[in-house]
Formats: C-alpha cells, sequence, structure tokens
C-alpha cells in the first residue's frame, strides 16, 4: 500500500489507475481507525477494483472547545490496519495541504435543511466542515463509489444531498454500524472513556432499541417516549444530549402516519460525546 501525502501525488496515482480501467473506491477517515472503518473498507471491495482511504483530522468540522487538539493521531497503527484490509493506496494530507492559508476563507459548501437540528444543532458549523472537506477530497481522489458508515446517520445523509444536489458522479454507499458484543457502537472517541464509563454506555443502544420497539407496536407518543429514554440515561449517569425520533429522509419530527423512523441521539459519557441511531419501517 502506498503512503501519499500531496494532492498531485495522490491525483497522479488514482488517474494511472483508472487508465488502467479500474474502478475507485474512497473510504474518507479521521484515522484512529477500529473495525468499522476497516467494515467500509471491506464492503468497498465489492463495488471498485481499487481501494483508496483517507486519513485527515479536519480541523474545520471541530467547534471551539471541541477535541481536535487531543483527538488520537496514530498514522502508523492506521496505515497497518489498511494494509492488511487491503487498501490500495492512503491519502494523509497535512493541515496545509487541505487548507493552504491564501485559499483556506475562499469557499465553503453548506448543505441547508438537513443540517440545522440534532448534532447541527449541537455542534454549529460542523456540517459544514464535514461537507467541505468530503467535497474537496472528493474532487482530489474523484471516486466511483465512497463509503460512508451509518453510526453518523445526519452525516450520511449530509452526504447524499450535497452528492446529488452538486452532481458528483460519485455512488454514495452506507454501511451499517459495527458494535461491541455489548452493543456499543465502535467509535474513535469510545478510549475516552474509562472500565466503568464503558460498562455503562452500551445502555444508549438498549434505550434506542427500546424507544424503537415502542414505535414498532403503534405508540405514537413520541414525547412520552424520548422523555422516558433521556431520563433512564440521565439516572444511569449519562450527561447532556438528544434522543430524536425523526421521519428517516427528512430528520424532521416524527410524524405519526410516517413509515420510516430514524431515532437519533448523542449523550456525553464522561469524557466523551456517544453517538448512535437505530432506522427502521413501520
Ligand atoms: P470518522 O469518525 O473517522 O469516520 C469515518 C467513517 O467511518 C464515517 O463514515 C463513519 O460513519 C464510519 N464509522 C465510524 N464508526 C463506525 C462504526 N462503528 N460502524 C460503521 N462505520 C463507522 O466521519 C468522519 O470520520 C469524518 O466526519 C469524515 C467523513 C472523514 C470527514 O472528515
Amino acid at each position: 500500500m502506498d503512503i501519499i501525502h500531496t494532492i498531485a501525488g495522490l491525483r497522479e496515482a488514482v488517474t494511472k489507475q483508472k487508465l488502467a480501467g479500474k474502478t475507485v473506491g474512497f473510504v474518507p477517515t479521521m484515522g484512529n481507525l477500529h473495525e468499522g472503518h476497516i467494515t467500509l473498507l471491506h464492503e468497498g471491495h465489492k463495488h471498485a477494483d481499487f481501494m483508496v482511504s483517507s486519513v485527515f483530522v479536519n480541523p474545520t468540522q471541530f467547534g471551539e472547545g471541541e477535541d481536535f487538539d487531543s483527538y488520537p493521531r496514530t498514522l502508523e497503527a492506521d496505515s497497518e490496519k489498511l494494509q492488511a484490509a487491503g487498501c490500495h493506496l492512503l491519502f494523509a494530507p497535512s493541515a496545509e495541504e487541505m487548507y493552504p492559508a491564501e485559499t483556506s476563507h475562499w469557499a465553503t459548501v453548506q448543505v441547508h435543511d438537513i443540517t440545522k437540528d440534532h448534532c447541527g444543532a449541537d455542534r454549529p458549523g460542523h456540517f459544514d466542515g464535514v461537507s467541505t472537506v468530503v467535497s474537496k477530497l472528493f474532487n482530489i481522489v474523484t471516486p466511483n463509489v465512497a463509503l460512508f458508515g451509518k453510526k453518523d446517520f445526519q452525516q450520511l445523509a449530509v452526504i447524499r444531498r450535497m452528492t446529488k444536489a452538486l452532481c458528483f458522479d460519485i455512488n454514495i454507499v452506507g454501511v451499517e454500524t459495527v458494535r461491541e458484543d455489548s452493543g456499543l457502537a465502535l467509535s474513535s472517541r469510545n478510549g475516552y472513556l474509562t472500565d466503568e464509563e464503558k460498562s455503562i454506555a452500551p445502555l444508549l443502544y438498549q434505550q434506542l432499541k427500546l424507544a424503537r420497539d415502542k414505535v414498532l407496536q403503534g405508540d405514537n407518543n413520541f414525547a412520552q417516549i424520548i422523555k422516558d429514554a433521556r431520563d433512564t440515561l440521565t439516572s444511569s449517569g449519562f450527561g447532556d444530549g438528544y434522543f430524536n425520533i425523526c421521519n428517516s429522509e427528512s430528520l424532521d419530527p416524527a410524524a405519526s402516519q410516517d413509515t420510516s423512523f430514524v431515532i437519533l441521539a448523542t449523550a456525553q459519557m464522561g469524557g466523551a460525546r456517544l453517538i448512535d441511531n437505530i432506522d427502521f419501517e413501520r
């Protein structure tokens, strides 16, 4: 597996593959890779001949006081994992390569509506940073297919809309969330949890499943379902967060006549902001 740090080098390597008739798959990441990321790569092999992954801790998607500085940077271990998973090329640019001082404020990409609630409300500007960096990466890598985890459900929805609205000729594939046996969704931020916090953390997914089951049984009192879940999480030691029952297309609050649902949740657990969701049809 080649590791490339420059945009020009990446373009040259990908062009060579395309001229050889290969299709290109892409898995963007911020590194500190775990089985969730690696599953995206394995899934990518089903869709493309040549797999590219990127590791870039994107400064523009972190807000004031968030964990940009402490975000784990483990490029060597990441590249070993990617190589073992059959990744062909790793793009690991510097911040200066991605955001040269001169151009960094010239243009951003903003996806409207679907970014206003949930993580968009909790983390102002976060999705502008995500859509800007993913646009840049799409323009650099020019993949045929790109894979994103359903764990970040709102992010996947933002990327789908951005791809469609801006006419990127890229097939966006959503991949199921990879979980520990406890049900806890794998996340680079789980490393911030103490052993005790890690034993409580699976309750978030348990509450998502419980709420889903209530909706599936015909309960339309969404406000009460949400309150019960939040109360349980709070009394078990979780901090601030949201628990929103939504229409899975618009991500607006669900209505009783909806048929496609997603419940989006975050909750602070010690030093980690846990994020999870569950989607289902009724
Ligand atoms: P990061 O958090 O590193 O995640 C990279 C990709 O891995 C995302 O598509 C995310 O949804 C997916 N992922 C993370 N945990 C997963 C799990 N347990 N199961 C399945 N997929 C999982 O998301 C980002 O980076 C950034 O916002 C990025 C898109 C790279 C833009 O900077």
